[in-house]
């Protein structure tokens, strides 16, 4: 499928030939330009090399090595990698599914030396296969802004973005606006989060699915760094582990981060355009009554929304681009 971008098939991969897929089980030779690959499920013994080449992918490092244990014991998704003629990794993709008929990629990683020879678009093809067995409908992924390389090989395989999101960020030491002269103490916002239940989740549903929040996110709600399609379920689901919160302004999904107990996550809102500062201005409230020194919100671009955001005090940490593509 990664070639269906491609103006010209026949400059694509010269050496390219008929194979087998990753899916079916197959040792397969795959011919990428200059490279000679074959694509295989990971194992566990390349985690060394595959840690080697990631070291510095970004100017922070790079999360692959240190997930990659935890996604091979993870039966819903698939790690492979490409190898050259040894049988060591030279990149690696990691694709999961999240619902029935959804799959996310992630982990699209290519050593510097083995970059465009057409690599990634392999395992992109890979994956799609591996998809396609399941019955699943869509394959997507996210990328940052400035990854025009990513951007670029993602547009080229056949996908197109459909939403941008924002990671906005601030400490909550000081959340509120203090009143000089009282001692820097926090005011309160004007209204106060309170847990939802389960009952509040289908008028909650019905207000976002009908809104400029749901247009611009594509319908998609956010989960540990993956974009699926929401369900009033997924309000339900938050309801029941008491991260669903209401008040006049609006609802959203806020909980203390697994992974950083210190930072307090928004992974979900709804609110009118005139109502979200005060909603935001909440959740920071009840952020700073858990004890979190950190508030992350994930939200959709959305033009007041962003508004809203800066006008609480929140610097966007990362702008993002979620892209997908049907399985043909
Ligand atoms: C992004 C990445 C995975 C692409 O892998 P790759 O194997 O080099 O990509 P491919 O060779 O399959 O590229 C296919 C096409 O995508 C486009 N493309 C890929 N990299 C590009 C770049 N740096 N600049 C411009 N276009 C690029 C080109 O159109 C290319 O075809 P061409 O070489 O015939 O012009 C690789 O650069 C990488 O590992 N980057 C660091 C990790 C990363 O950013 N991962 C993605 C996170 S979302």
């Amino acid at each position: 499928m990664a070639e269906s971008g491609r103006r010209n098939p026949s400059g694509a991969h010269p050496h390219a030939r008929p194979s087998r897929h990753l899916g079916s089980g197959a040792n397969v030779v795959r011919y990428a330009r200059t490279v000679e690959i074959r694509i295989r499920a990971a194992v566990a013994s390349d985690k060394e090399a595959i840690a080697a080449f990631t070291q510095t992918t970004f100017t922070w490092g790079d999360y692959v090595a240190d997930e990659f244990d935890r996604w091979l014991d993870d039966p819903r998704g698939q790690t492979a990698v490409a190898v050259g003629p040894d049988d060591i990794p030279i990149a690696m993709a990691r694709w999961s599914l999240l619902s029935p008929t959804e799959v996310w990629g992630q982990g699209a990683r290519v050593h510097p030396d083995h970059r465009r020879k057409g690599i990634s678009s392999r395992l992109t093809e890979a994956c799609e296969q591996w998809a396609r067995e399941r019955g699943a409908l869509v394959l997507r992924l996210v990328t940052e802004d400035w990854n025009t390389a990513a951007q670029a090989q993602v547009t080229r395989s056949g996908f197109r973005n459909v939403c941008k999101w924002t990671m906005w960020e601030r400490t909550i030491g000081n959340a509120a606006p203090s009143v000089a002269g009282n001692g820097g103490s926090r005011v309160p916002s004007d209204e106060r989060l309170t847990l939802a239940g389960a009952p509040e989740a289908g008028p909650a549903y019905l207000a976002w699915s009908v809104g400029a929040i749901a247009a611009a996110s594509h319908g998609f709600i956010t989960e540990r760094w993956t974009w699926r399609r929401m369900h009033v379920q997924d309000l339900v689901a938050a309801a029941r582990r008491r991260a669903l919160w209401v008040c006049p302004a609006g609802w959203l999904i806020g909980e203390v981060d697994d992974d950083r107990p210190d930072t307090f996550w928004v992974s979900w809102l709804m609110a009118a355009p005139d109502d979200a500062h005060r909603l935001l201005r909440a959740a920071i409230d009840r952020a700073s009554s858990e004890a979190a020194e950190r508030i992350v919100f994930l939200l959709p671009k959305v033009a007041w929304l962003d508004q809203a955001a800066r006008r609480a005090g929140l610097d966007a940490a990362h702008n993002l681009l979620v892209y997908e593509r049907p399985i043909t």
